[in-house]
């Protein structure tokens, strides 16, 4: 038994403490939290000014904290742990439609809209026709799911992010499909924008030599009866960013086509199919 602490019996002497009837998940996350918290700091040969440091840098980063803003997710989403976190609780059967990172920005109960309405309401941006089905595995239309949708304006902002600038409920709304499963809608053909990059995590990207844009998408938030709920984006295949998205969203699968149907009035149409998974159905 570890009776004191030492470089080489860290891992034990701490693990050791825990007691014999706690909760057994409790046990299993902290064991391996230690174990990997102290290869790390062993691994790197930890210096206490990186370490006061990373205190300090965890401190501010809880104190810029708010309703509106959480900078802790944010940090996990540029370290790629939302992502990875995302990807360990969503496996799905491969011709079901994949997730991605949720993001801050959005807003629960936005209007619900008909079919063919247009979300964007500041007249900013470049007109696009939104369509496409929500589906199950074996391509059935789901009647009654509800497609809630957002993304920025022209101008790369949500239009949280300037509540005296733009309309309320700017780029945002949901829509129920009939028995067709068919969704339509009208937005704008989305643009890229940085995220938050004014507190700690931005001065982190800039001393890692990261840029904190994201490419262009719209998020898409799928839910169902007896459904698995999709939360996703589809993203502008040529956009600048497309391989180095600063929250390592994107995926291959949810690359939308943006074709230029330019009819004086709508510019681009992007066609999407949401594929859902019942819930609790196995990975194929
Ligand atoms: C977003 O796409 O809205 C987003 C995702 C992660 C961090 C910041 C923004
Ligand atoms: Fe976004």
């Amino acid at each position: 038994m570890t009776r004191y602490f030492t470089e080489d019996t860290s891992v034990e002497a701490v693990n050791a403490r825990m007691g014999e009837d706690i909760d057994p998940r409790l046990k299993t996350v902290m064991a391996s939290l230690v174990t990997h918290l102290h290869a790390f700091a062993k691994d790197v040969d930890l210096r206490q000014e990186e370490w006061d440091f990373a205190i300090d840098f965890l401190t501010k980063t809880g104190q810029i904290c708010s309703q509106e803003r959480q900078e802790f997710i944010l940090l996990s989403d540029v370290l790629g742990f939302s992502m990875l976190v995302d990807a360990i609780n969503n496996r799905r059967p491969s011709q079901a439609t994949e997730n991605t990172v949720f993001g801050p920005f959005h807003v629960d109960n936005a209007p619900i809209r008909e079919m063919g309405d247009t979300i964007s309401l500041d007249g900013k941006g470049e007109r696009c026709r939104y369509e496409g089905r929500v589906m199950d595995l074996h391509g059935a239309p789901i009647e009654g799911a509800c497609v809630d949708v957002w993304s920025d304006n022209a101008d790369s902002f949500y239009d949280v992010q300037q509540p005296d600038i733009q309309p309320k409920w700017n780029n945002r709304g949901r829509f129920f499909t009939g028995k067709d499963g068919r969704y339509l809608f009208y937005g704008i053909k989305p643009v890229s924008y940085p995220i938050p990059d004014d507190g700690p995590v931005g001065k982190m990207l800039s001393a890692l030599g990261r840029h904190p844009y994201r490419p262009a998408h719209m998020h898409y938030l799928v839910t169902a009866p007896g459904f698995q709920k999709i939360v996703t984006h589809t993203f502008v295949g040529d956009d600048k960013y497309i391989a180095d998205d600063a929250v390592f969203g994107v995926k291959e699968t949810l690359i939308a086509p943006f074709e230029y149907v330019n009819d004086g009035e709508t510019i681009w149409r992007s066609p999407f199919d949401f594929v859902m998974v019942p819930a609790a159905e196995p990975v194929s």
